[in-house]
Protein backbone atom coordinates (compact mmCIF):
# COMPACT_ATOMS: atom_id res chain seq x y z
CA UNK A 1 0.00 0.00 0.00
CA UNK A 2 1.23 3.75 -0.87
CA UNK A 3 2.34 5.73 1.95
CA UNK A 4 0.18 8.71 2.55
CA UNK A 5 0.67 12.39 1.23
CA UNK A 6 -0.14 14.36 4.30
CA UNK A 7 0.23 17.73 2.01
CA UNK A 8 -2.23 16.73 -0.68
CA UNK A 9 -4.64 14.67 1.99
CA UNK A 10 -4.82 17.53 4.91
CA UNK A 11 -4.64 20.80 3.72
CA UNK A 12 -7.80 22.55 6.10
CA UNK A 13 -6.33 23.81 9.52
CA UNK A 14 -9.49 25.48 11.86
CA UNK A 15 -7.35 26.82 14.59
CA UNK A 16 -4.23 29.09 14.23
CA UNK A 17 -2.47 30.91 17.54
CA UNK A 18 -0.95 34.33 15.93
CA UNK A 19 1.27 34.45 19.20
CA UNK A 20 -0.99 37.02 20.50
CA UNK A 21 -4.58 36.20 19.63
CA UNK A 22 -6.14 32.84 18.55
CA UNK A 23 -7.84 32.71 15.01
CA UNK A 24 -10.86 30.07 14.54
CA UNK A 25 -12.16 29.29 11.38
CA UNK A 26 -15.98 29.61 11.97
CA UNK A 27 -17.64 26.76 11.36
CA UNK A 28 -20.78 28.49 11.26
CA UNK A 29 -20.24 30.02 8.50
CA UNK A 30 -18.83 27.33 6.34
CA UNK A 31 -19.28 26.29 3.43
CA UNK A 32 -20.03 29.27 1.91
CA UNK A 33 -17.64 31.82 4.02
CA UNK A 34 -14.53 30.69 5.11
CA UNK A 35 -13.68 33.45 7.71
CA UNK A 36 -11.73 33.70 10.70
CA UNK A 37 -13.46 34.85 14.12
CA UNK A 38 -10.33 36.79 16.24
CA UNK A 39 -10.05 35.91 20.18
CA UNK A 40 -8.47 37.77 22.46
CA UNK A 41 -9.34 36.51 26.19
CA UNK A 42 -10.19 33.52 27.22
CA UNK A 43 -14.00 34.22 27.48
CA UNK A 44 -14.13 35.16 23.98
CA UNK A 45 -12.57 31.37 23.41
CA UNK A 46 -14.88 30.14 26.02
CA UNK A 47 -18.27 31.73 23.97
CA UNK A 48 -17.04 30.26 20.75
CA UNK A 49 -16.84 26.75 21.94
CA UNK A 50 -20.47 27.31 23.38
CA UNK A 51 -21.78 28.81 19.64
CA UNK A 52 -19.89 26.36 17.85
CA UNK A 53 -17.41 28.82 16.05
CA UNK A 54 -14.87 25.54 16.83
CA UNK A 55 -16.10 22.21 17.76
CA UNK A 56 -15.15 18.26 17.46
CA UNK A 57 -14.14 17.03 20.54
CA UNK A 58 -9.96 17.72 19.90
CA UNK A 59 -10.43 21.08 18.51
CA UNK A 60 -12.60 22.41 21.03
CA UNK A 61 -9.69 21.16 23.65
CA UNK A 62 -6.74 22.26 21.59
CA UNK A 63 -9.00 25.71 21.60
CA UNK A 64 -9.30 25.89 25.20
CA UNK A 65 -5.90 25.13 25.45
CA UNK A 66 -5.44 28.88 23.84
CA UNK A 67 -7.67 30.21 25.82
CA UNK A 68 -5.84 29.88 29.00
CA UNK A 69 -2.74 31.43 27.43
CA UNK A 70 -4.85 34.32 26.30
CA UNK A 71 -6.24 34.13 30.10
CA UNK A 72 -2.71 34.08 31.44
CA UNK A 73 -2.38 37.71 29.69
CA UNK A 74 -4.67 39.48 32.21
CA UNK A 75 -3.27 37.85 35.79
CA UNK A 76 0.13 39.04 37.49
CA UNK A 77 1.81 36.66 39.68
CA UNK A 78 5.81 35.24 40.38
CA UNK A 79 5.55 31.37 39.88
CA UNK A 80 3.31 28.39 38.66
CA UNK A 81 1.48 28.22 42.02
CA UNK A 82 0.01 31.84 41.89
CA UNK A 83 -0.84 31.69 38.47
CA UNK A 84 -2.79 28.80 39.10
CA UNK A 85 -5.11 30.28 41.77
CA UNK A 86 -5.44 33.56 39.82
CA UNK A 87 -6.53 30.99 36.25
CA UNK A 88 -8.95 28.97 38.24
CA UNK A 89 -12.33 31.24 37.30
CA UNK A 90 -11.61 31.15 33.97
CA UNK A 91 -10.82 28.28 33.78
CA UNK A 92 -13.84 26.98 34.98
CA UNK A 93 -15.48 29.09 32.20
CA UNK A 94 -13.79 27.60 30.06
CA UNK A 95 -14.67 24.22 31.48
CA UNK A 96 -18.29 24.81 31.36
CA UNK A 97 -18.70 25.99 27.65
CA UNK A 98 -19.59 22.27 26.90
CA UNK A 99 -20.20 19.10 29.09
CA UNK A 100 -19.47 15.96 26.78
CA UNK A 101 -16.62 15.86 25.16
CA UNK A 102 -13.69 15.03 27.59
CA UNK A 103 -10.85 16.25 25.44
CA UNK A 104 -11.69 19.67 27.21
CA UNK A 105 -11.27 18.94 30.42
CA UNK A 106 -8.45 17.07 29.61
CA UNK A 107 -6.69 19.73 28.26
CA UNK A 108 -7.64 21.73 31.02
CA UNK A 109 -6.00 19.75 33.11
CA UNK A 110 -3.05 19.52 30.75
CA UNK A 111 -2.44 23.02 31.34
CA UNK A 112 -2.88 23.02 34.82
CA UNK A 113 -0.51 20.29 35.79
CA UNK A 114 1.88 22.14 33.60
CA UNK A 115 1.97 24.97 35.84
CA UNK A 116 3.92 22.25 38.92
CA UNK A 117 6.61 23.43 39.93
CA UNK A 118 7.40 26.18 37.70
CA UNK A 119 8.72 29.51 38.75
CA UNK A 120 9.17 32.99 36.62
CA UNK A 121 8.51 31.12 33.42
CA UNK A 122 5.25 30.05 33.82
CA UNK A 123 3.86 31.97 30.89
CA UNK A 124 5.99 30.24 28.41
CA UNK A 125 5.19 26.10 29.82
CA UNK A 126 1.65 27.32 29.26
CA UNK A 127 2.43 27.97 25.67
CA UNK A 128 4.37 25.39 25.13
CA UNK A 129 1.59 22.79 26.75
CA UNK A 130 -0.81 24.12 24.44
CA UNK A 131 1.22 23.85 21.14
CA UNK A 132 2.08 20.16 22.11
CA UNK A 133 -1.46 19.83 22.84
CA UNK A 134 -2.13 20.76 19.43
CA UNK A 135 1.22 18.80 17.57
CA UNK A 136 0.45 15.60 19.34
CA UNK A 137 -3.17 15.53 18.17
CA UNK A 138 -1.86 16.14 14.63
CA UNK A 139 0.49 12.85 15.45
CA UNK A 140 -1.92 11.10 16.77
CA UNK A 141 -4.13 11.51 14.00
CA UNK A 142 -1.78 10.39 11.18
CA UNK A 143 -1.10 7.03 13.55
CA UNK A 144 -4.39 6.16 13.59
CA UNK A 145 -5.58 7.08 10.48
CA UNK A 146 -2.96 4.09 9.18
CA UNK A 147 -3.89 2.05 11.96
CA UNK A 148 -8.09 2.05 11.27
CA UNK A 149 -7.35 1.85 7.26
CA UNK A 150 -5.27 -1.06 7.88
CA UNK A 151 -8.75 -2.29 9.05
CA UNK A 152 -10.38 -2.03 5.83
CA UNK A 153 -10.75 -4.15 2.72
CA UNK A 154 -9.89 -2.89 -0.12
CA UNK A 155 -12.64 -1.79 -2.51
CA UNK A 156 -14.86 -0.97 0.31
CA UNK A 157 -17.04 1.40 0.90
CA UNK A 158 -17.52 3.43 4.32
CA UNK A 159 -20.43 5.51 5.94
CA UNK A 160 -19.11 8.54 8.35
CA UNK A 161 -21.09 10.92 10.71
CA UNK A 162 -21.02 14.59 11.78
CA UNK A 163 -17.62 16.11 11.22
CA UNK A 164 -14.19 13.93 12.54
CA UNK A 165 -11.55 15.90 10.16
CA UNK A 166 -9.24 18.99 10.28
CA UNK A 167 -11.98 21.01 10.96
CA UNK A 168 -12.55 18.72 13.99
CA UNK A 169 -8.94 18.56 15.23
CA UNK A 170 -5.31 19.88 14.74
CA UNK A 171 -5.29 18.05 11.58
CA UNK A 172 -6.11 15.31 9.56
CA UNK A 173 -9.00 14.35 11.83
CA UNK A 174 -9.91 10.79 13.68
CA UNK A 175 -12.88 9.06 11.49
CA UNK A 176 -12.04 11.16 8.47
CA UNK A 177 -8.09 10.61 9.35
CA UNK A 178 -8.54 6.76 8.67
CA UNK A 179 -10.96 7.66 5.91
CA UNK A 180 -8.39 9.77 3.79
CA UNK A 181 -5.60 7.12 4.56
CA UNK A 182 -8.10 4.52 3.06
CA UNK A 183 -8.63 6.61 0.04
CA UNK A 184 -5.24 7.27 -0.35
CA UNK A 185 -4.07 3.54 0.14
CA UNK A 186 -6.83 2.30 -2.49
CA UNK A 187 -8.60 1.02 0.17
CA UNK A 188 -11.98 2.98 0.46
CA UNK A 189 -13.63 3.32 -3.33
CA UNK A 190 -16.88 5.35 -2.10
CA UNK A 191 -17.31 7.34 1.26
CA UNK A 192 -20.75 8.31 2.16
CA UNK A 193 -21.41 11.39 4.76
CA UNK A 194 -24.99 11.46 6.52
CA UNK A 195 -26.00 15.14 6.95
CA UNK A 196 -25.93 15.20 10.72
CA UNK A 197 -29.38 16.97 11.32
CA UNK A 198 -29.85 19.40 13.15
CA UNK A 199 -26.48 20.93 12.72
CA UNK A 200 -25.58 19.75 9.66
CA UNK A 201 -21.59 18.84 10.53
CA UNK A 202 -22.07 16.37 7.60
CA UNK A 203 -23.31 18.19 4.77
CA UNK A 204 -21.67 21.59 5.33
CA UNK A 205 -18.48 20.45 6.64
CA UNK A 206 -17.53 17.18 6.05
CA UNK A 207 -18.76 16.85 2.19
CA UNK A 208 -16.71 20.73 2.16
CA UNK A 209 -13.78 19.01 3.67
CA UNK A 210 -13.20 16.20 1.78
CA UNK A 211 -13.89 18.31 -1.63
CA UNK A 212 -11.18 20.46 -0.97
CA UNK A 213 -8.51 17.09 -0.53
CA UNK A 214 -10.10 15.75 -4.05
CA UNK A 215 -12.30 13.08 -2.52
CA UNK A 216 -16.01 12.66 -3.89
CA UNK A 217 -18.38 11.91 -1.10
CA UNK A 218 -21.63 10.98 -1.76
CA UNK A 219 -24.12 13.06 0.65
CA UNK A 220 -27.25 10.86 2.19
CA UNK A 221 -29.81 11.67 4.46
CA UNK A 222 -29.37 10.69 8.10
CA UNK A 223 -32.64 8.62 7.56
CA UNK A 224 -31.08 7.12 4.23
CA UNK A 225 -28.35 5.23 6.32
CA UNK A 226 -30.20 1.80 7.08
CA UNK A 227 -31.16 1.73 3.53
CA UNK A 228 -27.71 2.38 2.06
CA UNK A 229 -26.26 -0.94 4.45
CA UNK A 230 -28.89 -2.85 3.28
CA UNK A 231 -28.00 -2.19 -0.26
CA UNK A 232 -24.64 -3.41 0.11
CA UNK A 233 -22.62 -0.69 -0.58
CA UNK A 234 -21.15 -0.05 2.67
CA UNK A 235 -18.24 -2.35 4.71
CA UNK A 236 -17.71 -0.15 7.52
CA UNK A 237 -19.28 3.01 9.69
CA UNK A 238 -16.48 5.05 10.66
CA UNK A 239 -16.99 7.69 13.26
CA UNK A 240 -15.28 9.99 16.11
CA UNK A 241 -16.06 9.90 19.48
CA UNK A 242 -16.13 12.49 22.18
CA UNK A 243 -15.59 10.42 25.09
CA UNK A 244 -14.99 6.73 25.26
CA UNK A 245 -15.32 5.03 28.61
CA UNK A 246 -13.74 2.85 30.77
CA UNK A 247 -16.05 -0.53 29.86
CA UNK A 248 -15.75 0.90 25.95
CA UNK A 249 -19.36 2.34 25.47
CA UNK A 250 -18.80 5.76 23.25
CA UNK A 251 -20.66 9.28 23.37
CA UNK A 252 -20.79 10.79 19.93
CA UNK A 253 -22.42 13.25 17.72
CA UNK A 254 -26.38 12.32 18.19
CA UNK A 255 -27.31 10.02 15.66
CA UNK A 256 -24.53 7.56 16.00
CA UNK A 257 -26.10 4.70 18.22
CA UNK A 258 -28.57 3.99 15.46
CA UNK A 259 -26.13 3.86 12.88
CA UNK A 260 -24.09 1.13 15.50
CA UNK A 261 -27.71 -0.43 15.37
CA UNK A 262 -28.31 -0.99 11.65
CA UNK A 263 -24.91 -1.62 11.08
CA UNK A 264 -25.35 -4.96 13.46
CA UNK A 265 -28.35 -5.55 12.02
CA UNK A 266 -26.93 -5.62 8.44
CA UNK A 267 -23.29 -7.12 9.04
CA UNK A 268 -21.42 -4.02 8.70
CA UNK A 269 -18.93 -3.10 10.78
CA UNK A 270 -18.24 -0.45 13.26
CA UNK A 271 -15.43 1.62 13.82
CA UNK A 272 -14.64 4.53 16.26
CA UNK A 273 -11.22 6.55 15.96
CA UNK A 274 -10.29 8.50 18.59
CA UNK A 275 -7.02 9.68 20.09
CA UNK A 276 -6.46 8.50 23.33
CA UNK A 277 -7.39 12.06 24.98
CA UNK A 278 -10.77 11.33 24.07
CA UNK A 279 -10.90 8.17 26.29
CA UNK A 280 -12.00 8.71 29.98
CA UNK A 281 -11.28 5.73 32.17
CA UNK A 282 -13.01 7.59 35.28
CA UNK A 283 -16.19 7.23 34.12
CA UNK A 284 -17.03 3.83 33.89
CA UNK A 285 -19.76 3.27 31.75
CA UNK A 286 -21.80 5.21 28.99
CA UNK A 287 -25.16 5.54 32.00
CA UNK A 288 -22.65 8.33 33.91
CA UNK A 289 -22.02 10.80 30.35
CA UNK A 290 -23.66 14.15 30.35
CA UNK A 291 -25.63 14.77 27.18
CA UNK A 292 -25.48 18.09 26.01
CA UNK A 293 -29.07 19.36 25.12
CA UNK A 294 -29.20 22.66 22.80
CA UNK A 295 -31.32 24.97 22.43
CA UNK A 296 -34.61 23.56 20.59
CA UNK A 297 -34.38 26.26 18.06
CA UNK A 298 -31.86 24.54 15.99
CA UNK A 299 -34.54 21.85 15.36
CA UNK A 300 -37.37 24.37 13.90
CA UNK A 301 -35.02 26.39 11.09
CA UNK A 302 -33.05 25.11 7.99
CA UNK A 303 -30.16 27.95 7.06
CA UNK A 304 -32.13 30.17 9.45
CA UNK A 305 -35.69 29.81 7.31
CA UNK A 306 -38.61 28.24 9.40
CA UNK A 307 -39.50 24.27 8.67
CA UNK A 308 -42.08 23.57 11.55
CA UNK A 309 -45.08 25.66 12.89
CA UNK A 310 -44.75 28.12 15.53
CA UNK A 311 -45.28 26.82 19.10
CA UNK A 312 -44.36 23.43 18.68
CA UNK A 313 -42.12 21.18 21.07
CA UNK A 314 -38.66 19.88 20.25
CA UNK A 315 -36.53 18.39 22.21
CA UNK A 316 -32.34 18.60 20.83
CA UNK A 317 -30.02 16.39 22.90
CA UNK A 318 -26.76 16.64 20.44
CA UNK A 319 -25.14 13.45 21.69
CA UNK A 320 -25.79 9.89 22.16
CA UNK A 321 -24.45 6.61 23.64
CA UNK A 322 -23.18 3.60 21.85
CA UNK A 323 -22.86 0.30 23.97
CA UNK A 324 -19.38 -0.95 23.48
CA UNK A 325 -21.26 -4.57 22.37
CA UNK A 326 -22.17 -2.66 19.05
CA UNK A 327 -18.64 -1.32 18.09
CA UNK A 328 -16.23 -3.83 16.11
CA UNK A 329 -13.26 -1.98 16.74
CA UNK A 330 -12.35 1.44 19.01
CA UNK A 331 -8.70 2.80 16.90
CA UNK A 332 -6.59 5.28 19.16
CA UNK A 333 -3.20 6.15 18.15
CA UNK A 334 -1.63 3.33 20.33
CA UNK A 335 -3.18 0.50 18.70
CA UNK A 336 -6.48 -1.30 17.74
CA UNK A 337 -8.82 -2.55 20.50
CA UNK A 338 -11.36 -5.15 18.34
CA UNK A 339 -14.13 -5.94 20.24
CA UNK A 340 -14.07 -3.56 23.21
CA UNK A 341 -15.12 -4.00 26.99
CA UNK A 342 -13.49 -2.97 30.34
CA UNK A 343 -11.27 -5.44 30.27
CA UNK A 344 -9.35 -4.58 26.66
CA UNK A 345 -10.09 -1.27 27.80
CA UNK A 346 -7.88 -1.64 31.03
CA UNK A 347 -5.33 -4.07 28.99
CA UNK A 348 -5.24 -0.83 26.53
CA UNK A 349 -5.46 2.14 29.27
CA UNK A 350 -4.94 1.39 32.41
CA UNK A 351 -7.06 1.64 35.42
O1 LIG B 1 -21.23 19.05 18.28
P1 LIG B 1 -19.93 18.77 17.60
O2 LIG B 1 -19.91 19.15 16.16
O3 LIG B 1 -18.76 19.33 18.37
O4 LIG B 1 -19.81 17.19 17.66
C1 LIG B 1 -18.67 16.58 17.13
C2 LIG B 1 -18.70 15.10 17.15
O5 LIG B 1 -19.60 14.48 17.67
C3 LIG B 1 -17.51 14.39 16.59
O6 LIG B 1 -17.87 13.17 16.03
C4 LIG B 1 -16.48 14.15 17.71
O7 LIG B 1 -16.26 15.31 18.46
C5 LIG B 1 -15.19 13.67 17.18
S1 LIG B 1 -14.35 14.92 16.27
C6 LIG B 1 -12.84 14.31 15.83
Amino acid sequence: MNDIDFDRYDRIRPIRWTGDALELLDQRRLPFHVEYVRCQDSDAVAAAIHALTVRGAPAIGIAAAWGVVLAARDIQADDGAGALAALEPALQRLNAARPTAVNLAWALARMRRSLGGAGADWRERLAREAQAIADEDLAANRRMGALGAALIVPGSGVLTHCNTGSLATAGFGTALGVIRAGVAQGRIEQVYAGETRPWLQGARLTVWELQQDGIAPILIADSAAAHLMKSGRVQWVVVGADRICANGDTANKIGTYQLAIAARHHGVKFMVAAPSSTVDMATASGEAIEIEERDPGELFAVGGVRTAAEQVGAWNPVFDVTPHELIDAIVTERGVIERPDAQAMRAAFGA
